[in-house]
């Protein structure tokens, strides 16, 4: 009993069971692929919430992710599991990914700006309470640079066995909307390590798992602290690329250029490259502003106090970007948009995601309300109880929270959103937005009718000629 407790300690050679702590949008479609391409490694997903697991264990998935349906029915019950029995899953494994929420703390020292790990300690507490093996110890959430090192604190600090640990570093780098192609074939696997034969074991293990889809070119390995600092970086450059041409953006309404020809433009130099120059009314999701304000924080940590400033600049005009877009609204509508009825068209961060988090959206909406407008939204992924949550104010009392609630309708229909407002507004770059019925839209409203378009995906000079006073982001009006 005691040989077999002492072989099974060491940190395993090969990884052969997968618990992932964290049923989300990085967990969820994370582990569906990896049993999908990895047929011969049992995935387990666990998660706290029941309801999540329900629904992944049923036809309705609990996030929309094009492709995630097919990739998850493919696997589920053969080496795909979803449950909520954290402590067996977490004695099952070789390998752990802790895959919880780490969201920008709201209160206390570093408010608004750390991350908020304590689902990362209490998922750590677990591993180090209830492994009876040693385990490959996988960050898989976004998170400061060095939680490694916290998580290997908690790990030998509370362990009761004898069992070794090792943590990795493997950052996700999919985008929700795309997360299926993103994960079948990534432009790399990043795997930081400790650079002792546990971490190096570990290491191997891991990539040995990706390998059997990703070719071993695409798998970069670098010690822990690279990996974690990628993360944020990568986040940031792609984040500061959406505020450089979103600052250029207002430039050109200023002055008559069009945002889209000097990104086409600039695009074309193949040192600064087409992609993710797109102007928008700001850049949401989980990622991006919780990432910058990580990479500031450690900045600010470090004393680096002018590069804590440079990378807050990307956030702020993210902010300024917004906020001149919902005020270019009010303007437009002369001076007030009190009891006028506007359509935001989409309210999650991105087409093709149910997702909400940091949206545009939301800041827009919330602008408009404090003007005493009357919001009709409507998008095709968003649940009602989601946008319900994002609009009302948490800890109100239920007055302050009718009157919220007052001032803004949820609809199924497009063209029922629409009908009768002063204005439209495209806060989100669904494909089913540049499809409809525009003539329809213009007729049922109300006259003058205006059209915002935050994504620039409609054409502009069509709009203008069904009637509708257009004004696009990044285009003189
Ligand atoms: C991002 C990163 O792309 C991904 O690598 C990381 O792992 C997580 O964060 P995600 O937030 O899912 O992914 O979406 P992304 O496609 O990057 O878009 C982020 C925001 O930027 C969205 O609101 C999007 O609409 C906006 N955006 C993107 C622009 O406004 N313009 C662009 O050109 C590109
Ligand atoms: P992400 O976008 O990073 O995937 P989500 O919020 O979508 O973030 O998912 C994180 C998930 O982690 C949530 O479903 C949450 O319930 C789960 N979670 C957080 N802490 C724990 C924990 N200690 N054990 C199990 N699941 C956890």
């Amino acid at each position: 009993m005691l040989a077999q407790q002492s072989s099974n300690a060491g940190i395993p050679d090969t990884v052969k069971t997968i618990c992932c702590i964290g049923a989300g949008y990085v967990g969820g479609p994370t582990m569906a692929v990896i049993a999908y391409k990895a047929p011969h490694v049992k995935v387990i997903v666990v998660d706290l919430n029941q309801a999540r697991i329900d629904a992944w264990n049923s036809d309705k998935l609990p996030i929309y992710e094009p492709g995630l349906d097919e990739v998850v029915k493919a696997s589920r019950g053969r080496n795909l599991f979803f449950t909520t029995d954290v402590d067996a899953s977490i004695k099952e494994a070789d390998a752990i990914f802790v895959s919880v929420n780490t969201p920008t703390k709201t209160f206390g020292m570093g408010k608004g700006c750390a991350a908020d790990l304590k689902y990362l300690e209490s998922a750590a507490r677990r591993i180090a309470e209830v492994s009876e093996s040693g385990k490959i110890v996988i960050e898989k959430s976004t998170v400061p640079v060095k939680s490694a090192e916290a998580i290997r604190a908690i790990l030998t600090a509370n362990t009761k066995s004898k069992c070794r640990f090792t943590i990795l570093s493997n950052p996700e780098f999919l985008a929700e909307g795309t997360a299926i192609p993103d994960l079948m074939a990534p432009d790399r696997v990043l795997i930081g390590g400790d650079e002792d034969e546990d971490g190096q074991k570990a290491v191997k293990a891991l990539s040995a798992v990706y390998n059997n889809w990703v070719p071993a070119e695409r798998i970069i390995t670098t010690n822990t602290w690279s990996s974690e600092l990628s993360k944020l970086t990568a986040n940031a450059f792609l984040a500061q690329r959406i505020s450089s041409i979103n600052s250029i953006s207002a430039l050109c309404e200023a002055t008559g250029a069009d945002v889209d020809e000097v990104a086409n433009a600039i695009g074309k130099d193949t040192r600064i490259g087409s992609k993710f120059l797109k102007a928008s009314v700001g850049f949401g999701g989980s990622c991006f502003q919780k990432d910058i304000l990580n990479l500031v924080y450690l900045c600010k940590t470090y004393n680096l106090h002018e590069v804590a400033e440079y990378w807050q600049q990307v956030v702020d005009i993210n902010e300024y970007q917004k906020k001149r877009f919902s005020l270019q609204i009010v303007r437009s509508l002369f001076n007030t948009v009190t009891n006028k009825k506007i359509a935001i068209m989409g309210f999650a961060f991105k087409k093709d995601t149910g997702d909400t988090r940091e949206s545009a959206s939301i800041d827009v909406i919330k602008y408009l309300m404090d003007e005493g407008a009357n919001i009709a939204i409507y998008d095709p992924k968003v649940e009602e109880s989601q946008i319900d949550m994002d609009l009302l104010p948490p800890g109100v009392d239920a007055k302050a929270s009718a009157k919220v609630k007052s001032l803004y309708t949820i609809h199924t229909d497009p063209y029922e959103a629409a009908k009768d407002a002063h204005a439209i507004v495209v806060c989100t770059e669904w494909d089913e937005f540049k499809t409809f019925d525009y003539q329809k839209i213009y007729n049922d409203m109300y006259k003058p009718a205006f059209l915002f378009d935050g994504r620039k995906i409609l054409d502009i000079e069509a709009m203008k000629t069904i009637g509708f006073q257009a004004s696009v982001i990044g285009t003189k009006c």
